[in-house]
């Protein structure tokens, strides 16, 4: 297996993270400050949105100041018992051994206050006592649940990348991914991001997934991140798509179910894909699907939806050997209209037949049955001779 983008470029020395450079040199100052006698506060808060590099900097941090780093999940049950230990046995220690210390608590604001409780003041007490820097990381400081914390702690904020600090970044690592990239593209991804360099990389890689070129055009039909997409969106991403992934992404942002997306390539696919070849691959695709759906109703096996998915998009998207040449406008889907008109004329009967039961003694069912056909003729006769 080969290392996401996010692994692989993870930065490991703090000149490595892109931007917030202010709060990275705060961090470094204060890191540095243990070094003669502790300072007043002994714990230092990263706070900031998810993916701007919290937990790189502190990692980075350590590894450059030479720190040997004990880093835990906050959230993580034992790591309130952990901090106490590494705590206490650092104040027993701290002065039989050389080595320096940096404990880690990441994700401050996911303890379970529920579980957890005292976990909170707990860690607080903990960092009051520590002979080690305490740095932990958060989403958000300002949860009352936190107060604790917040006391002990120096508060550094992280914010989201901007452009001038995430493109010029994001263009090395294309660079060495051999990606040539149109800029205005880089920008699409980063701003549809919000400047969440985890989801900017996660973005540029699936979209460069069997492709050394990225243009604009090419990254757009991703659309804002939160909005789902319109069906007509989703369905020309599919269709065109260029590798697996993407269709299946473009499928993930549907906002339809899978059922209803199925109707949907069914009754585009032969008038999208123009190639009778690969048209015939196409249906065969939805064909199969088909039966993992059907399969699906019968047993409420669940885990076969993965299979009905990858075929019906995946599938479709792979079907397509030769270019389409026009656009082609998509069509709703004639069977659910169909169903639809069906479902409005039961119910019409339905009513019908109960007001002729009312009046002349009978059942529902009877009264569409024997009645309703000779009421239907006169109303019919009446009609044309009116
Ligand atoms: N400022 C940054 N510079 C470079 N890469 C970053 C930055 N922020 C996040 N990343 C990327 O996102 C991944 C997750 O970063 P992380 O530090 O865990 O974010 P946070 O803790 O703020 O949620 C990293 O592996 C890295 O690839
Ligand atoms: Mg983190």
């Amino acid at each position: 297996m080969h290392a996401s983008w996010t692994q692989k470029y993870r930065p490991r020395h703090l000149s490595e993270v892109a931007g917030n450079k202010d709060s990275i040199l705060t961090l470094r100052e204060w890191l540095t400050s243990w070094s003669g006698s502790p300072p007043k506060k002994k714990g230092a808060l990263l706070y900031g949105p998810a993916g701007t590099g919290k937990t790189v900097t502190a990692e980075a941090a350590s590894r450059d100041l030479g720190f040997d780093l004990v880093e835990m999940n906050a959230s993580d049950k034992r790591s309130t018992a952990l901090v106490e230990r590494v705590v206490g046995t650092a104040v027993e220690q701290g002065s039989l051994t050389a080595d320096k210390r940096l404990i880690l608590l990441d994700e401050v604001d996911g303890i379970d206050p529920s579980t957890d409780r005292g976990a909170v003041e707990a860690m607080a007490s903990a960092i009051e006592r520590t002979r080690w820097p305490v740095v932990l990381t958060a989403n958000d400081p300002w949860d009352p649940r936190l107060s604790a914390l917040r006391s002990v702690c120096l508060m550094i904020q992280f914010k989201r990348l901007g452009l001038r600090d995430s493109i010029p970044y994001l263009k090395r690592i294309c660079l060495s991914e051999n990606i040539e990239i149109e800029e205005k593209a880089l920008r699409f991804i980063v701003e549809r991001n919000e400047g969440d360099m985890r989801s900017i990389l996660n973005d540029l890689e699936t979209l460069s997934a069997g492709t050394r070129t990225l243009a604009y055009d090419d990254v757009t039909w991703l659309g804002h991140r939160d909005r789902k997409e319109s069906i007509f969106e989703v369905l020309g991403s599919i269709f065109n798509a260029k590798t697996c992934m993407w269709a299946k992404k473009a499928a993930g942002l549907a906002n339809v179910d899978q059922e209803m997306l199925f109707e949907w390539l069914y009754e585009n696919a032969p008038t999208q894909i123009e190639d009778p070849r690969d048209r015939a691959r196409a249906l065969e695709a939805l064909a199969k699907a088909d039966l993992f759906m059907a399969r699906i109703r019968r047993t409420q096996d669940w885990g076969l939806l993965s299979y009905a998915i990858d075929l019906m998009t995946a599938g479709v998207a792979m079907s397509r050997e030769h270019a389409k040449t026009g656009w082609v406008k998509m069509r709703f889907p004639e069977r659910l209209k169909l169903k639809a008109k069906a479902r409005r004329q039961k119910a019409l009967k339905i009513a019908i037949g109960r007001k002729i039961a009312s009046k002349c003694h009978t059942s529902t069912n009877n009264a569409i049955k024997y009645y309703l056909p000779y009421v239907k003729q006169m109303l019919e006769e009446e009609s044309e001779t009116a």
